[in-house]
This record gives C-alpha cells, sequence and structure tokens, in this order.
C-alpha cells in the first residue's frame, strides 16, 4: 500500500513517513485522495457547515519583532492603533446584529492591554452576548494572566506555534523569543480548558518538510481543537520582504492532511489563503477547511493590521459581506452556519453530560 493509504488508514506516522507522505501528496492524484478522505471526514462530524467567527483586530502595537510580521515592533511607517473598550463593543454589537456568536480579539503582544483591561472587555461582551464564544488571540502572556482571563469568560485561545522546529523557530524569530515557552503556553491553555488553537504558516522562510513533519507531530501530540494554517505571505517592511510566498497549493494539501490527522479539529480558509487566490477559502473547504473569520474590526482600522502584503480588507471578507459570503459559500456546496460552532469533542462532552 502506498504512503497516502497507509496515512488515510492509519495517521499515526513517525517524522520520516511524514516527509515521505508530503512528497507523495505533490502528486495531483494524490492531494485529490487526501482532499476527498479530509472532506469526508469533515462531514462525519461537522456535516456542511461552515463556521463564522467575527474576528476583532484591537490593536496593531506589538512587543515582538518576529521576521515575518508587518506589525513587529520595528515595522515602521505603519500607524498604530488600538481600540477602546467602547470600540471594541461596538464591533460586537455590530457582529450581533448580523447574527455573529463568536468573536475574536487579535491583537499584537500589547502590553496596554493589562489583565485588568482585557479582563473587563471579556466581562462586558459576556454581559451584553451570555450565548456568544469570545476566544482570544494575543500572544504569549503568563500562567496567571490565562488564568484571570479564563476566569473572565473567555473560551477559546488562538496562538499558532508557528513551527515546531527548534532551528526553523529561531530562523523566523529573534532570539529572545522560544519555542519551548510557545508550546509551554499552549500546554497551560489547554490545561485552563480553554479551547486551544494552535497552527503555523504554509512556506515560510527555510521551511522543508522535514519542519512541516516536526509540525504533523507536534498538533498529533497537543491536540487542539482548532489549527491555523496559511501560506506565508512577504511584507515589504520586513526581513523576509523578498522571500518568496508559501503556495496556495501546499497550503490545501497541508489542510487536508491535518483534517485526517485531527479529524473533529476547527480549520479554518484563511484570509491569508483568500489573499493569495481569489478562490482560495472555496479551495480551502474543498481541502477540508470548515471556519471563515470575517473581519468586524472598524474599516479605518483594517489597513493597518497588515500582517502581510496586499491583505484582503474588503470584499467577502468583511463582516457586512456576510450576504455574499453566504452566497458563494452556499455555490460551492457548503452551508453557513451562524452557530457558536464548538469544536465536535466538546458537543460530544456536553451531550453525554
Ligand atoms: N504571512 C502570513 N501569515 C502571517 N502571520 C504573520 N505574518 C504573516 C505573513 N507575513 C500569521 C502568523 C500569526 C497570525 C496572526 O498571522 O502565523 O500567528
Amino acid at each position: 500500500m502506498d504512503i497516502i493509504e497507509r496515512f488515510i488508514r492509519n495517521p499515526e506516522l513517525g517524522k520520516t513517513e511524514y516527509v515521505e507522505l508530503l512528497r507523495a501528496s505533490e502528486d495531483r492524484q494524490a492531494a485529490h485522495r487526501l482532499a476527498e478522505e479530509a472532506v469526508r471526514l469533515r462531514k462525519k462530524y461537522y456535516g456542511n457547515a461552515v463556521y463564522v467567527r467575527g474576528l476583532i483586530e484591537f490593536t496593531n502595537y506589538c512587543r515582538n519583532d518576529c521576521f515575518y510580521c508587518g506589525i513587529r515592533r520595528s515595522s515602521r511607517g505603519l500607524e498604530r492603533y488600538r481600540l477602546t473598550e467602547e470600540e471594541i463593543l461596538s464591533c460586537c454589537e455590530e457582529g450581533s446584529r448580523l447574527g455573529f456568536q463568536t468573536y475574536v480579539l487579535q491583537g499584537g503582544e500589547d502590553p496596554w492591554y493589562t489583565d485588568e483591561r482585557l479582563e473587563r472587555i471579556i466581562r462586558s461582551i459576556k454581559e451584553q452576548y451570555p450565548d456568544c464564544a469570545v476566544t482570544l488571540s494575543v500572544g504569549e502572556r503568563s500562567y496567571e494572566s490565562y488564568r484571570r482571563l479564563r476566569e473572565a469568560g473567555a473560551d477559546r485561545y488562538l496562538l499558532r506555534h508557528e513551527t515546531a522546529s527548534e532551528e526553523h523557530y529561531r530562523r523566523l524569530h529573534p532570539a529572545e523569543m522560544s519555542l519551548v515557552h510557545r508550546k509551554q503556553c499552549l500546554y497551560q491553555l489547554k490545561d485552563l480548558g480553554y479551547q486551544v488553537g494552535a497552527g503555523f504558516m504554509a512556506g515560510s522562510p527555510g521551511q522543508t518538510y522535514a519542519e512541516l513533519a516536526e509540525d504533523l507531530l507536534f498538533l498529533r501530540e497537543l491536540k487542539p481543537q482548532m489549527a491555523g494554517i496559511g501560506p506565508f505571505i512577504p511584507h515589504h517592511s520586513t526581513p523576509f520582504r523578498d522571500e518568496p510566498a508559501g503556495s496556495v497549493e501546499l497550503t490545501l494539501r497541508l489542510l487536508s492532511i491535518v483534517r485526517i490527522l485531527l479529524p473533529r479539529v476547527l480549520l479554518p480558509a484563511t484570509t491569508a489563503l483568500g489573499t493569495m487566490d481569489p478562490m482560495g477559502r472555496e479551495k480551502g473547504f474543498a481541502a477540508g477547511a470548515n471556519v471563515v473569520m470575517p473581519n468586524l474590526s472598524p474599516a479605518a482600522n483594517r489597513k493597518q493590521y497588515e500582517l502581510y502584503d496586499n491583505k484582503l480588507c474588503t470584499g467577502d471578507e468583511a463582516a457586512e459581506s456576510l450576504a455574499d459570503l453566504k452566497k458563494r459559500v452556499e455555490a460551492a456546496g457548503w452551508r453557513l452556519s451562524m452557530e457558536r460552532g464548538d469544536a465536535a469533542e466538546e458537543l460530544e462532552e456536553a451531550q453525554k453530560a
């Protein structure tokens, strides 16, 4: 049996076999077979639903200096902004009017948002919209901070591990950042009962199949409820400005592989994927993705939250175009769901209780 079928039958492979799998998946037929299995699994656990999350990019200040990221500390020529509690709440109000039930508060690592400030924001959102899920994506913080934010009502936390290879991690980040700490944060978040999202970029500089194999092994070990995977896209004011972007095709193969590895995982068709290809998101769903995260940030700030060049910020990925998004999702054969869309394992636990 070839490696593709072996993986489909039992996705628990070793590192060299994952490398072999990734190489074999370059073949179109093989990629198609993986996508077919990914879609089968996704349907089994989630039906045809594509879950919607409202993304609120509330600060583009960041104390980190990641080499790939457009809002890194040393990025110049970028106007920095912070949303006030009132502004964040009015994004939620707009979201609620549109039927959103999940808010993702994403930002750079901005120390202005102390635990006290974030707790207040989370409590106000939960008070106003008791049935919604609040997802945080604010980087590395202390265990105590994660505990307090969870206590304040945060349900989910997105923290991409970026790469599970030590060497590659150092190629993407300045010396003061560490993969060990990043992983520790993810385990702490899990321990505190957050639904956790990890993830990485496809085609980041220096990434080979060996690095990607490490990513697969790490995801298998962590078992996150969500995984964010999108192509690397260079940003003009970063050290990686001249590096080639990751490909749509590699991203799609990885989505299928991760769906097979973690059948119940929530997998977004990312904005980066939509930026690289006008049909990127549809291709993502056909490869196993089942989440979209339209932008609920104030229109004036969207351009400023520029993680990479030409990031989409008008059109279907904008929350106000929900009706268009719905049409596109339905035309592709899926059903846009405004439900909270917790990870399937959580739903199963809840039904048992
Ligand atoms: N290209 C694609 N994705 C990027 N991110 C940051 N910079 C880039 C880029 N240049 C991703 C990181 C981060 C997420 C919020 O955005 O993986 O975790």
